[in-house]
């Protein structure tokens, strides 16, 4: 069936099936354009799918060896050393593993002593590369897309921004204290996401079922960043149940399972 948003919704039992889906995607856009270019969050949605991607490659169902890849977004303040570094968990927990080598992947570098020339520096490497053909994307329990916060433009470019004090607070868990978790990152912006062939976007468990009704629900706009999608024309959502759970029927009526 054809929908208006998203293109392909899939409601599934869990987290191993949303990793098996999302990684199947990709892999599906890089046989299809073995240089393809990929955009990835970090944060737990993602991590969890990255397994899954890491095994399917070491199992030939894709060659990643010509692709690029694109980190959404990075904390301002930590070093690429440190353990939080988006930059740093994409190394352990995909580029490294998936045999990536540097000229394949942009990190942000969240030291930059001017990280606005960062944010820019980022800019030019997408349109160098040619743009995203394909960005996972995770939710935020206030409705951010990356680190785009309620508030941002939907022509938004890669900039430098505050966290809001909701995504400080979801994020302290991975911090060893909550002073610890900084105050400003650099994001790809709204309309850069926006720019990307097709958006995968993940949401799992019953924290994201707010944000992800609202996604649907909300008026387009600066509030509720990620209904911004609504506007692409390529998304496809994955969700568990729990999920999914604050949808209206006419919406989960047309969920697929996956391989529907
Ligand atoms: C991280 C990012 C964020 C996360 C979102 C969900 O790179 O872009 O938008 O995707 O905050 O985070 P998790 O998956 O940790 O719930």
């Amino acid at each position: 069936m054809t929908r208006a948003f998203p293109q392909a919704l899939h409601i599934v039992a869990g987290w191993d099936q949303a990793a098996d889906l999302a990684s199947d995607l990709v892999c599906a856009t890089v046989r299809r354009k073995p240089g393809a270019v990929l955009g990835f969050a970090t944060g737990r949605t993602a991590t969890e799918i990255f397994p899954a991607l890491i095994r399917k490659a070491r199992l030939g169902r894709a060659d990643f060896t010509q692709v690029r890849c694109f980190n959404l977004d990075e904390y301002i303040g930590l070093p690429p050393s440190h353990p939080n570094a988006y930059s740093n968990e994409m190394q352990r927990g995909l580029y490294d593993p998936m045999g990536l080598n540097p000229a394949q992947v942009f990190l942000f570098d969240g030291m930059a002593s001017n990280p606005g020339h960062e944010a820019e520096r980022c800019e030019r490497a997408l349109a160098a590369a040619g743009g995203i053909d394909l960005q996972l994307a995770g939710l935020g329990e206030n409705g951010h897309i990356g680190f785009n916060e309620p508030g941002s433009p939907g022509d938004s470019r890669t900039r430098v921004v505050s966290l809001s004090a909701t995504s400080r607070t979801a994020n302290r868990r991975y911090f060893p204290a909550p002073g610890a978790v900084p105050a400003r990152a650099i994001t790809m912006g709204i309309g850069t996401i926006l720019d990307a062939r097709q958006i995968v976007m993940v949401a799992l468990g019953a924290h994201k079922a707010a944000a992800v009704a609202r996604m649907f629900n909300d008026p387009v706009g600066p509030a509720t960043p990620a209904t911004f999608l609504r506007g692409h024309g390529n998304v496809t959502i994955v969700l568990d149940h729990l999920a999914a759970s604050a949808l209206p029927e006419s919406v989960l009526a047309a969920g697929q399972e996956p391989g529907a």
